[in-house]
């Protein structure tokens, strides 16, 4: 079985790790090759991930960089195709939801070529999202779903896939969660900004509904200012949050002189330097979306900055609530966890660091039973 395993963006990094694991313990059945779009290129969006997760350097990296949404899906799908003439694979799998994932879908699928999704299913039914429509796209296209939650499993359905397309195995996330937790834990960070244990916050936003309107902006930082007058606030902004910030002139909210309070900026962190702050914070702030499932297993409070969430299971048996973006929303939900009121979390069904090795597994029985091999 001849497999292109694609990643492009920061979040598909910690998703695509642990499934090469998988596939490093079957070399005589499957013969694969990292192919990376180069969506992200900075080295703190990108290299450093594969130094934390191990991974291999990728054998292919398409190097398109930036642009609008037509740009980058158009570079990705022209550069894509010659890979795929060149390899002619048996499967490719995409992750996740950027424009990497959707790109490489579609370029796959016209060429004939069967293509796997891992994290198939989520809907946050909100259109304006540029992730939304890949997913849209990517799930309507693709041969092999591999969803993380039973609501998954049901937006699928209802959406027509024929039921031998799913295939419920859990969250690669959490996979490398898992596996990097103890480690996490136990290291000190090259600078630990005089933290002390629950006694800080996190902060990630890179959102365009939060971080291209000036207003917007501004109403997330006042509230996040505030909190931060009663505990620091460690926030590793995004490039596209430093760049709208820089544009809007907002940069004076960022302190750099802890450990008194403020909101500290920072460089985007590592992955397992991220893994420890967000572990002991007394809450993650956050637009993100693998944080959402990141705070829920950690069980730490999570106060989502949108207004929906493609992960409704993180607030239905998480720590994730959902509270869009208006400032005394946000001030309401940091105050109710400064003063302790913190639901108990529990666990979704097969976050259980196991979610790869069922992917493989699935893709091994289904490719035999196709009489594919490599
Ligand atoms: C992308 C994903 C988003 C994901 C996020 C995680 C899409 C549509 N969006 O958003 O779902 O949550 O990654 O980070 O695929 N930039 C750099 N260096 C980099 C990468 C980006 O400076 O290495 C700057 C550039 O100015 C660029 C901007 O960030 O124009 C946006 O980058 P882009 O890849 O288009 O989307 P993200 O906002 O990173």
């Amino acid at each position: 079985l001849k497999v292109i395993n694609v990643v492009g963006a920061r979040p598909n990094f910690m998703k695509m790790a642990p499934i090469i694991e998988a596939m490093n313990l079957h070399p005589d059945e499957i013969d694969h090759i990292l192919l990376h779009t180069g969506q992200h290129y900075d080295e703190k969006m990108s290299e450093s991930f594969f130094d934390d997760l191990g991974m291999p350097v990728p054998d292919i990296n398409l190097g398109v960089g930036s642009g609008s949404h037509a740009e980058q899906t158009a570079a990705i799908m022209v550069e894509f195709e010659k890979v795929c003439r060149h390899e002619e694979p048996d499967l490719v799998i995409v992750v996740g939801d950027v424009n990497s994932t959707m790109a490489c879908t579609i370029t796959a699928k016209k060429m004939g070529i069967s293509v796997a999704h891992v994290e198939a299913g989520l809907r946050s039914r909100d259109m304006a999202m540029p992730e939304e429509i890949n997913r849209l796209c990517t799930d309507v296209l693709c041969d092999y779903l591999f969803t993380t939650d039973r609501i998954a499993n049901e937006n699928l359905r209802a959406e027509g896939v024929p039921q031998e397309k799913i295939f419920f195995v859990g969250n690669v996330m959490i996979d490398t969660l898992l596996k990097h937790r103890l480690l996490a834990e136990k290291m000190t960070l090259k600078d630990d900004w005089g933290l002390q244990t629950g006694k800080y916050a996190t902060l990630t936003i890179h959102r365009p509904s939060n971080v291209d309107d000036p207003e917007t902006l501004k109403g997330i930082l006042d509230a996040l200012q505030e909190i931060s007058n009663e505990i620091p606030v460690i926030f590793p902004v995004h490039p596209r949050t430093r760049k709208m910030a820089e544009e809007y002139g907002l940069t004076d909210y960022f302190s750099r002189d802890l450990p008194v309070n403020g909101i500290w900026m920072t460089q985007p962190l590592g992955y397992l330097d991220f893994l420890h702050l967000n572990m002991h914070a007394a809450m993650v702030l956050t637009d993100s979306g693998g944080l959402q499932e990141e705070t829920t297993v950690l069980r730490v409070p999570c106060i989502t900055m949108r207004h929906n969430t493609e992960r409704p299971i993180t607030c239905e048996m998480g720590t994730n609530v959902i509270v869009g973006n208006r400032p005394e929303k946000i001030l309401s939900a940091a105050r109710n966890v400064l003063n302790g009121m913190v639901r108990p979390a529990m666990i979704p069904e097969k976050w259980d660091g196991n979610a790869s090795q069922r992917i493989v597994d699935h893709l091994l029985a289904v490719f035999a039973d196709n009489s594919f091999g490599c």
